[in-house]
């Protein structure tokens, strides 16, 4: 996606004094699209979004939107808006001073200001808060506040920074829905951070896996999560388990396997050679002690979770640690019990000679 792109992110770099913050830079996102920004504290998502919001200039790269640089635009120009992690409303207006003042800055007719307060108001369901002032308003409340004051001036681009990340579980899981809702019916383009893998999964149409200033990989949810491009992504998106293997050269010109210590795993198209195998907790079945084609280990902890009991394993050949889930009727395993594990689901080999992580493995937990 490059020149059909809505916002183009075009090999932006920046440097906070000899520290690079971001290294070249590239994402595509297309009009009306949702994408998350994802990546531990510390990575550059904010960096990145002050610098499409005109904040903060890039050391190297463009800014483009519909096609044209306004990397050298001011922000107040720029068609974007940025929603903060914390609510930054005027502690002395009300809900509608506060939604209303930017409008009156941009200059609009009165008739005008209480057309668009009242839909941003709609919108984000405030009716009856109008006259509040923000000491007066939960946190929820409060950050869809700041969203109203961020739509009411229709930006092509919403910037949101870890918008709901100060809030209660609860509070962030309705607010999750209501930004897919608002987004669905405004249409406009939106670039989200978060640190929350989870987050990032459940709001996005696609995610942007940040690793310390470059981008890990770009895929729809439900690809980041079933292929990982890299060890680093399957470890911070659904926490998988990354085990060193190898991959084996098939016999009579058959396909490959992919095997950890010795014991297959299931084919590859990888070329023979040490490789990093990513398999999910649920893709492991838990046999017994001794079973063929499985792995042999000990049971270090048991969590009950309902509709499914979470397992962590030590392998008996090399002590890494494999976290397996098994369905809540499977034959229950103790603390201590030797079981057999066997790859019954999905799994991604990764070469191992482009890791660089390969000194983490069987230490992630
Ligand atoms: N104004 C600044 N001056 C110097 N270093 C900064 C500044 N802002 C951020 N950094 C550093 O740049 C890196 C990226 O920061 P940031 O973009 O805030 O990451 P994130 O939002 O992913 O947590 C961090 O190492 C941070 O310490
Ligand atoms: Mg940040």
């Amino acid at each position: 996606m490059t020149t059909e792109a809505h916002l183009h992110i075009d090999g932006v770099s920046h440097r906070y004094g000899d520290q690079d913050a971001l290294v070249a830079v590239n994402i595509g996102v297309a009009k009306g699209e949702f994408v998350t920004l994802v990546g531990p504290s510390g990575c550059g998502k904010t960096t990145l979004l002050r610098i499409v919001a005109g904040l903060l200039s890039p050391t190297e790269g463009r800014i483009v939107l519909n096609g044209a640089d306004i990397t050298s635009v001011p922000a107040n120009r720029r068609p974007t808006n940025l929603v903060f992690q914390r609510p930054t409303l005027f502690p002395h207006l009300d809900v509608r001073g506060n939604i209303e003042f930017g409008l009156k800055l941009a200059k609009l007719a009165k008739a005008e200001r209480a057309t668009r307060i009242q839909e941003v108001i709609d919108l984000l369901h405030l009716g009856g808060l109008e006259r509040r002032r923000p000491f007066e308003l939960s946190g929820g409340q409060m950050q869809r506040v700041s969203l109203a004051r961020a739509l009411v001036n229709r930006p092509e681009v919403l910037l949101l920074d870890e918008p709901l990340s100060a809030l209660d579980m609860q509070i962030r899981l309705e607010l999750e829905v209501e930004l897919r809702r608002v987004h669905r019916e405004i249409g406009a383009t939106f670039l989200y951070v978060t640190h929350d893998q989870r987050e990032a999964l459940a709001l996005a149409d696609r995610v942007v896996v940040f690793d310390n200033g470059s981008v890990a990989q770009i895929d729809r949810p439900e690809d980041v999560y079933r292929t990982p491009a890299s060890a680093f992504v399957a470890r911070f998106v659904g926490d998988a388990n990354v085990l060193a293997g190898e991959v084996i050269s098939g016999k009579d010109h058959g396909e490959n396997i992919a095997a950890i210590h010795g014991c297959p795993i299931g084919p590859t198209r990888h070329e023979p050679g040490p490789c990093s195998v990513v398999i999910r907790a649920e893709a492991w079945a838990i046999g017994n002690h001794g079973s063929p084609d499985s792995l042999e280990g000990t049971v270090l902890d048991r969590v009950f979770r309902g509709s499914t009991v979470a397992y962590r394993v030590q392998l008996t050949a090399d002590g890494q640690l494999v976290r397996a889930e098994a369905a809540a009727g499977d034959p229950p395993r103790a603390v201590g019990d030797r079981v057999g594990l066997s790859c019954t689901g999905e799994f991604v080999v990764i070469a191992t000679m482009a890791e660089t992580d390969s000194s983490q493995e069987g230490t992630s937990d």
